[in-house]
């Protein structure tokens, strides 16, 4: 019997440290030889945590492209939304010698003097998602990711065009702004386009406050919202888990979310478009509105890894293509800066 006990807890112990090595190291293995004898590219990759369901499709990605089956021996190291937690993994890296790092830096500020230790070691840095602001911007080879601020561009277009179809005066568009992590490059481009927006045609923007890109937070603060303002009538989420938080504070305060204006329903805007009830909401009406955020950077950091091993010089910036979802069917595009963006009409 003692010895069955011990047996199962020799097994118990083999299994938890397994788990616990692939939460942290994908593969321990530094060296630039697999088991076959193959070369292999080691990358350290810091994620900045997994504050929603973008960011667990992002992680995921990653994970799949730069795996062993693609040639890559990956060191997987999540922050935890911590800025120290990501520079020590950083430094951590630098020590292990890896042949890249790829950073999904949560703010913008604050990586001058790692990224200058990468550089000094020779290791090429390659920024994913949001950017870094640092003074020198040879500290990292390329950066690939969004244009937050286009996307907070065209939704403001959204809400200008809708708005003015249904003949409501900008003096009587009272928002709320729900914000991502503040000093993010999501949240920082997200709200240039709004106060951009509010500035040019005279909206009523009553309050803004961070959701840290949660549905927890973005609950809490859209209910802080609705006790403290009664006229409110559209709400800009900087994602969609802040939007489903704040469509369960709207309900719950017995209100009704939808694109009637008129009728008295607030109207929910957000960005994003990778989450499922997300998408369903926005079939059913309660989201009028979602400016795609596209996740899937893994094969992208793939391709400008395997630019530089060929000896290639990627472009420094790198920015994806992204759409608006929407069901209100009387918008079929938006127009910023003379160029117009298609919409996509999901129903
Ligand atoms: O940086 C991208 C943003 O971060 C996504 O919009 C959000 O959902 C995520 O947490």
């Amino acid at each position: 019997m003692k010895k069955t006990v011990n047996l199962t807890a020799i097994l118990l112990l083999l299994a938890t440290l397994l788990v616990a090595c692939r939460s942290t190291a994908v593969s321990s293995q530094s060296s630039s030889e697999s088991t076959e004898g193959k070369k292999t590219i080691t990358v350290g990759f810091s994620q900045l945590g997994a504050e929603s369901d973008w960011r667990s499709t992002n992680t995921e990605s990653m994970l799949t492209a730069l795996s062993e089956e693609n040639g890559y021996t990956l060191i997987y190291k999540n922050g935890q939304q911590k800025q120290a937690n990501q520079i020590t993994a950083l430094r951590m890296f630098i020590q292990q010698d890896v042949d890249y790092i790829v950073l999904a830096p949560e703010t913008e500020t604050g990586w001058d003097f790692v990224l200058q230790e990468a550089k000094d070691a020779g290791i090429p840095v390659i920024i994913v998602d949001r950017r870094v602001d640092v003074t020198d911007r040879s500290l990292y080879t390329c950066w690939v990711g969004s244009d937050f601020e286009l996307e907070g561009q065209k939704m403001a277009a959204w809400i200008h065009d809708y708005t003015t179809m249904q003949n409501i005066a900008p003096e009587d568009i009272h928002i709320v702004h729900i914000q991502g992590t503040l000093g993010s490059t999501a949240q920082l481009g997200r709200t240039r386009g709004l106060t951009n927006a509010v500035r040019e045609y005279g909206w009523d923007l009553l309050a803004q406050e961070s959701g840290d890109f949660t549905e927890v937070r973005g609950k809490e603060v859209m209910a802080e919202f609705l006790r403290q303002y009664d006229n409110i009538n559209i709400v800009y989420c900087e994602n969609d888990n802040e939007a489903i938080g704040a469509i369960e504070a709207i309900e719950a305060a017995g209100k009704k979310v939808g694109s009637n204006i008129a009728a008295g329903e607030i109207m929910v805007v957000s960005f994003d478009g990778i989450n499922e009830k997300a998408m369903d909401y926005l079939k059913e009406g309660k989201i009028s509105c979602i400016a795609e955020c596209n996740p899937l950077h893994g094969p992208r950091v793939q391709d400008l890894i395997e630019m530089i091993e060929a000896g290639e010089t990627p472009a420094k910036y790198n920015y994806v293509n992204e759409t608006l979802f929407s069901s209100v069917s009387e918008i079929k595009q938006v127009t910023v800066d003379g160029k117009s963006y298609e919409v996509t009409l999901v129903n």
